[in-house]
């Protein structure tokens, strides 16, 4: 199960056609801010654009992307929302990178070594190196008029648009709203139950392709077992499957298995409605393309994974030139999974279990072996009450100016904010919407909810810039 939630790409790898343009530099985070003891400090990497920024405005704000679990230069490629928007709010641009990732490593390559390296990441941690550096930002960038205030809008996706929600939670004097798209800051202990994510990805496909391929993908599991349980079987499963490392003994079997779990996950994920690059370029909709592929004799164990091979080879082959399949990777490189591994280790504890009444196998959460790997791989133990009693948990009615949107096909929507929370912390639902897709470039193949939310996030942002002017002139 740590396997499951480490190999699962949080946040979703692609390349947007129009590379973004921006400068590259670094400031000095502290190491610790939570003592007094050190003032010790290491390079935080961001990524800045201000031609559209325009200090003579006195609503002008900044665009302020809470960095997640990877380089961040992936998601500065695939926010597009933020830099279609930016000229029309003259905004100053700048995606930030979550210490931990990406070039932005405290202790370089010995920063997952020990818990004296490791244990200066965490969430609360990033989010306060972003409230640091939005200071030296105001600094070389002030307003014209005086001691006119910036408004800053926090964008993020997923991990990240979790931390744009709780920066806005937490330091509202700073952060003036947030966007937080497909963030499932309920996918924890008690908040959320833990079989919910797979049920959803099961109806994503049922959806978007048809029951059909829901049942393939169920009967594949007991046939993979049923070939994998003797020696020729597993020869025919290594010829099949064409794994980088042959399928010799069980253990291979079941890695077999957890690397097509994860990927039915990504490709869910990443079920856009228009081509798009995923390391391999996928077309549109592909989780109807990989099951097209698929409609296939389920009777036959051999038919049946011929068929789901060809669906893999949709989604990790598409170039034609892959080598072999990597049954330890999903191809996300950008992706710190040795980070995110950490996390779930210590505050980010996800609890994730079917019951067997979906396409996937059932699979029961136990935290504590969770938490025996965790301490084997990095010595140290899940706290699972952690995230809710820092953040509020589902008690979060207080909170104000914060979207939380959702895409209905994407699985992490189940740990997300579906209703409105407060008067001005709403929820907005994108039927037809994978894993935040309402954050990437606008496309004319966009869901009717995606176009109509962009419009409705422009008005809002509107609202929220000038308010900070008028509470400030008045
Ligand atoms: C900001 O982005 C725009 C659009 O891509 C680009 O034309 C401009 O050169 C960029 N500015 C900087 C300072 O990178
Ligand atoms: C931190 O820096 C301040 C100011 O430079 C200095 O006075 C103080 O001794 C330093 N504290 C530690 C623990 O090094
Ligand atoms: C860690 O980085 C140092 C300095 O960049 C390098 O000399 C060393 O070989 C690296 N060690 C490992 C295990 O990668
Ligand atoms: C979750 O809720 C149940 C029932 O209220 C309770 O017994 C259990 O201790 C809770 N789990 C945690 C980790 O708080
Ligand atoms: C990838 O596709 C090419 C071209 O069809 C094929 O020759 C190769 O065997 C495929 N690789 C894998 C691992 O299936
Ligand atoms: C949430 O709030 C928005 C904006 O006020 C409103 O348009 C929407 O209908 C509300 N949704 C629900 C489910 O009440």
């Amino acid at each position: 199960m740590l396997k499951f939630l480490a190999v699962v790409a949080f946040a979703v790898v692609t390349v947007a056609a129009n590379e973004p343009v921006y400068k590259t530099k670094t400031f000095n985070a502290k190491l610790d801010h939570f003592s007094f003891t050190s003032n010790a400090t290491f390079p935080l990497r961001y990524l800045i654009n201000d031609t559209y920024w325009n200090p003579s405005s006195t609503v002008a704000p900044i665009f302020f992307y809470t960095g997640n679990e990877g380089d961040i230069t992936m998601f500065a490629e695939n926010s597009g929302l933020v830099w279609e928007f930016a000229p029309h709010f003259e905004a100053l641009i700048v995606f930030a990178e979550h210490r931990y990732y990406g070039e932005s490593l405290p202790f370089g390559n010995l920063s997952f070594t020990d818990p004296k390296y490791s244990g200066y990441l965490s969430s609360s941690q990033a989010l306060a190196d972003y409230i640091d550096l939005i200071a030296e930002l105001k600094i070389a960038y002030p307003k014209k008029q005086k001691h006119h205030p910036t408004p800053v809008i926090a964008f993020g996706g997923s991990y990240g648009g979790m931390l744009s929600a709780w920066i806005r939670m937490k330091y509202p004097g700073v952060i003036t709203g947030a966007l937080a798209a497909s963030a499932p800051i309920w996918q924890f202990t008690n908040m959320t139950s833990c079989d919910a994510f797979n049920r959803v990805t099961t109806s994503a496909y049922g959806e978007s392709a048809n029951q059909g391929c829901v049942d393939t993908i169920k009967k594949s599991w007991s046939a993979i077992d049923r070939l994998g349980a003797n020696d020729a079987g597993r020869a025919w499963l290594t010829q099949t499957f064409k794994p980088c490392k042959p399928i010799s003994g069980k253990s291979n079997v079941k890695d077999l298995k957890d690397w097509l779990t994860d990927m039915w996950v990504n490709l869910a994920m990443v079920n856009y409605p228009y081509p798009a690059n995923f390391l391999a370029p996928l077309p549109g909709h592909p989780v109807r393309e990989v099951c097209k592929r698929m409609v296939t004799d389920v009777s036959d164990d051999k038919k049946l994974l011929l068929g789901i091979f060809e669906g893999a080879t949709l989604y990790f082959n598409g170039t034609g030139t892959l080598k072999c399949m990597d049954f330890d990777s999903q191809g996300t490189q950008d992706l710190g999974t040795l980070g995110w591994d950490y996390q779930s280790c210590t505050e980010m504890v996800m609890p994730m279990c079917d019951r067997g009444d979906t396409m996937f196998e059932k699979v029961a959460w136990d935290i504590k072996t969770v938490s025996d790997n965790c301490y084997a791989q990095f010595k140290v133990r899940p706290n699972v009450n952690y995230v809710r009693n820092l953040y509020g948990g589902k008690e979060i009615s207080a909170s104000s100016n914060i979207i939380f949107s959702n895409g209905l096909l994407d699985p992490w929507s189940s740990g997300g904010v579906l209703n409105n929370v407060s008067d001005t912390s709403i929820a907005v639902i994108l039927p037809g919407g994978a894993h935040h897709i309402d954050l990437r470039a606008s496309n004319p193949l966009d869901p009717p909810s995606v176009k109509q939310a962009r419009k409705f996030y422009r008005s809002i942002f509107k609202q929220w810039v000038n308010t900070v002017r008028n509470e400030y002139e008045n």
